[in-house]
């Protein structure tokens, strides 16, 4: 039995299933990764744009950043990896299986794809957080707000824009005016509980997929070593190995848009 074979069995046999996706997932649809060739973090400075210190020091820089990014998402469509783990997971449900699918990435493509029983470990580029009232709210806007319709990206080594505070979006409650933040998870800040649980919950299953991570980040690498150990078998696909790769049961290296289809359908 070859290892698409053995895999496969495995799959079928399986009662619950829980994959962890990251930004490899979504590359063959056109948002580039954060780390390896074309990189974000090979551009932008990870300590200057994602965490809480850096939106203390100039938010609208950060802001720069996302609304970039958000550009940069705005036309993406799911690519057939995340089409299969959408149809794998409608398949599971109808035979009475569990599926849970834990995502690192801030895009909507899983969603856009149609799984459902999906946990955003990282929350999500397409909604904002008022910093005063903690109002969370879906937000498509590009730009984020008009002063920043011309801003291309934010390179903090290029220049040090100065956004004054009426440049930042803020808050919908009347009785509010909170300046709003992208509703996703910095660097050094906690997981949201809720999604912790979940996640934590997920790891004990039958099968665990890594897709499309370096799994360098935590808690989200964790929770490979974390299913190995609750008796999960694991698969890796990448386009190269990781940290993980010697703790999985299986290693498809290539495109996750061509291996998917092809060991889930
Ligand atoms: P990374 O950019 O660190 O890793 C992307 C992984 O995907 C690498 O291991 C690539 O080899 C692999 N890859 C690239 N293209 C692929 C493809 N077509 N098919 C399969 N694999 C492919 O992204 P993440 O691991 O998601 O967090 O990064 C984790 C977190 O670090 C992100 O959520 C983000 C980042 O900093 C925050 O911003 C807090």
């Amino acid at each position: 039995m070859n290892s698409t074979e053995s895999f496969r069995k495995a799959l079928n046999q399986a009662h619950r299933v829980t994959v962890l996706t990251g930004a490899g997932v979504s590359a063959e649809s056109g948002i580039p990764t954060f780390r390896g060739p074309g990189g974000l973090w090979r551009k932008y400075s990870a300590p200057d744009l994602a965490n809480p210190a850096a939106w203390a020091r100039n938010p609208g820089l950060v802001w720069e950043f996302y609304n970039y990014r958000r550009r940069t998402m705005i036309d993406k469509q799911p690519n057939p990896g995340h089409k299969a783990l959408a149809e794998l997971e409608a398949r599971m449900i109808a035979a009475g299986r569990v599926f849970t699918l834990l995502t690192q990435n801030i895009d909507d493509l899983h969603l856009t794809a149609g799984s459902k029983n999906v946990v955003r470990l990282h929350g999500s580029i397409w909604q904002v957080r008022c910093t005063r009232c903690g109002l969370v709210t879906d937000n498509r806007d590009i730009p984020i707000t008009p002063a920043f319709a011309d801003r291309d990206g934010a390179d903090p080594s290029l220049d040090d824009p100065r956004y004054a505070t009426k440049d930042l979006p803020t808050c919908y409650q009347s009785n509010c005016s909170g300046v709003l933040r992208p509703n996703v998870v910095w660097f050094t800040e906690p997981l949201e509980w809720t999604n912790m649980e979940k996640a934590l919950s997920a790891i004990r299953c039958d099968l665990f997929l890594v897709v499309g991570t370096s799994a360098v980040v935590y808690p989200a690498a964790g929770f490979v070593p974390g299913a190995k150990d609750s008796g999960a078998k694991v698969a890796e696909i990448n386009l190269e190995p990781t940290p993980m790769s010697d703790i999985c049961d299986w290693q498809f290296h290539g495109p996750a848009g061509e291996w998917l289809p092809k060991i889930l359908g």
